[in-house]
């Protein structure tokens, strides 16, 4: 399976994102993200598309009994294992789409910033309900469908080279998007938000929580940070199974 993450170039302009280096404390979500989880003392958890393992290494902190750490990349997995190891986290090279997702197995299920790049996420939502125990929850971040649905995900610029507007096209049409991140041509999966919201419910979840992410107030004099007020780039969803 093809991933971004496992090109160097990309690999490498990736770890020096605030987030890589600094971790939970410098994603601009985690304020939101972070009261959305419940207790995880004494919990299995499963993150998919894990990455350096920032969100295991949190509910390890928190006390869960077990966290198994998923990702198609090779490269996340092994600095994962360099940065955020701990002896209740197993770290596995697996794809979303290829886990075997087993019944009842799980009491936390979390995904941060990796289910725009899943096509078929109503599959996955169907199967992270079974492997859910009955009541267990469900926490994500996915790239938000204004975004997604943004032109090459790029502003339109001014001649001076200042963001003017974000383009919105084919909200409607949902697949891939070829979008150029961090100097790399990427490929992800635009979905519109009835997709989400009604795949959730389709599979049989109760939604809990929607929020759209903002950057906190001590991150919006970094540079760039006050146009991420223009427009949404994450949206959070915490359901119940
Ligand atoms: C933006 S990173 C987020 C990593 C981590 N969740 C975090 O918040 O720090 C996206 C991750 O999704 C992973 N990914 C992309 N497609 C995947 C797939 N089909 N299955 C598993 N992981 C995938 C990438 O390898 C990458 O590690």
């Amino acid at each position: 399976m093809y991933n971004e993450y496992d090109k160097e170039s990309f690999f490498k302009e990736y770890a020096r994102m605030p987030r890589s280096r600094d971790g939970l404390a410098a994603a601009g979500e985690w304020h939101q993200l972070k009261p959305l989880f419940p207790p995880l003392a004494g919990k299995s958890v499963l993150d998919l598309g894990c990455g350096y393992g920032w969100h295991c290494r949190f509910a390890a902190d928190q006390g869960a009994a077990r966290v198994l750490g998923i990702d198609v990349s090779r490269n996340m997995i092994e600095e994962a294992g360099r940065r955020n190891a701990d002896p209740g986290i197993e770290y596995r090279v697996c794809g979303i789409e290829e886990y075997e997702y087993p019944e009842h197995a799980w009491d936390v299920v979390v995904s941060n910033l990796a289910l725009h790049y899943i096509a078929d996420i109503g599959q996955v939502f169907k199967h992270v309900y079974r492997t859910l125990k009955p009541g267990g929850t469900f926490l994500f971040n996915i790239e938000h469908p204004v975004f997604t649905a943004g032109v090459g995900q790029d502003w339109i610029y001014r001649e001076d080279g200042t963001p003017q507007y974000w383009p919105v096209d084919d909200y409607f049409k949902p697949g891939e998007r070829k979008t150029h991140f961090l100097g790399c041509d990427v490929v992800k999966q635009h979905h519109t938000l009835t997709q989400i919201l009604t795949g959730l419910l389709d599979a049989g979840f109760k939604l809990n929580a929607v929020e759209e992410a903002k950057p906190p107030e001590e991150m919006l004099n970094l540079p760039g940070m006050r146009d991420e007020l223009r427009r949404p780039m994450m949206l959070l969803v915490k359901a119940e199974a």
